[in-house]
């Protein structure tokens, strides 16, 4: 770069962490901490998707649960537009692996209930609930109670709930690690499909490295606990993407990168692997 170039300007940050710790104290007096993050720091461009993968316990759902404003760091800031997160808030949507939804509830009382809670008018919300639960493939189903669907649906559901507040950033813990290999397929086309549409942040949780590198801009593989990134993949594919993407070599050698840096997080210090 010549002297006289400018440098680019600073990419805005929709999402950082910067040096987080969080500590849980333990069940019982004498019972030891937990340190589940150290030092973890990140930042989530506006728009980009990134999921995190990484061995169970590796802090992944409690740096999403930090960002929800579920919890608290123990150090250090998460942020969100340079703001440090204080709380639950309208400009996240949250989706759990398991379909939290209220059972005494219709599908389209479900998605609903929290603008009916903000106090939002139904005149205005009800009709994007009805194109919202279309766009997920769930119309007809508008008055069936969450027994009468399957995982899948389910599924479904809770995404068009943290969809329908319009939020900028959804974060997803796991959201497909209980559906089948078709129907996860399928839930990661729908999702590419529907961040077309409302183009928000997305932070993606999963244990499937392959869909990890399916559906996202970024990868970011995490450290046994205490979680810190080690590594941080880009997959320079364009969006959306089909099933050739992933048959295709650069599919392949991205997963197997990750698969690695994983897999020897997993294995290290296990006493198993030490023969
Ligand atoms: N509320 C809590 N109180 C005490 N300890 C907790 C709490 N939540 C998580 N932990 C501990 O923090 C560590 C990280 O947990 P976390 O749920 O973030 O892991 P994870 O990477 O999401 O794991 P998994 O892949 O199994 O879902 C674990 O040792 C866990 O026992
Ligand atoms: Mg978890």
């Amino acid at each position: 770069m010549s002297p006289s170039t400018p440098s680019a300007p600073p990419r805005h940050a929709k999402i950082s962490f910067e040096g987080v710790h969080k500590r849980y104290a333990g069940a019982r007096a004498n019972a030891g901490a937990t340190v589940a993050l150290e030092r973890l720091d990140l930042e989530i461009a506006p728009q980009e998707i990134v999921s995190i993968v990484g061995p169970t316990g590796c802090g992944k759902s409690t740096a999403l649960n930090l960002l929800a404003g579920f919890e608290t760091p123990s150090g250090g800031r998460v942020c969100i537009d340079g703001l440090p997160v204080n709380g639950p808030g309208s400009n996240r949507g949250v989706v759990f692996q398991q379909a939290a939804l209220f059972p005494w509830l219709t599908v389209m009382d479900n998605v609903t209930l929290g603008m009916d809670c903000r106090g939002a008018d139904a005149a205005e919300y009800r009709p994007r609930a009805q194109a919202l639960l279309e766009e997920v493939g769930l119309k007809g189903f508008e008055q069936h109670h969450p027994y009468q669907l399957s995982g899948g649906m389910q599924q479904r559901v809770q995404i068009a709930r943290a969809l329908i507040g319009e939020p900028d950033i959804l974060l997803m813990d796991e959201p497909f690690g209980a559906l089948d290999y078709q129907t996860r397929l399928l839930m990661q086309k729908l999702l590419l499909r529907l961040w077309q549409h409302f183009r928000p942040t997305i932070v993606f949780i999963t244990h499937d490295v392959g869909e990890a590198v399916f559906i996202s801009d970024r990868v970011l593989a995490m450290s046994r606990r205490p979680g810190r990134v080690i590594a941080d993949v880009t997959v320079d594919a364009p969006k959306p993407r089909d099933y050739e993407f992933m048959s295709s070599t650069a599919f392949n050698e991205l997963e197997r990168r990750l698969l690695l840096a994983v897999q020897n997080e997993v294995e290290r210090d296990d006493p198993a692997m030490a023969h």
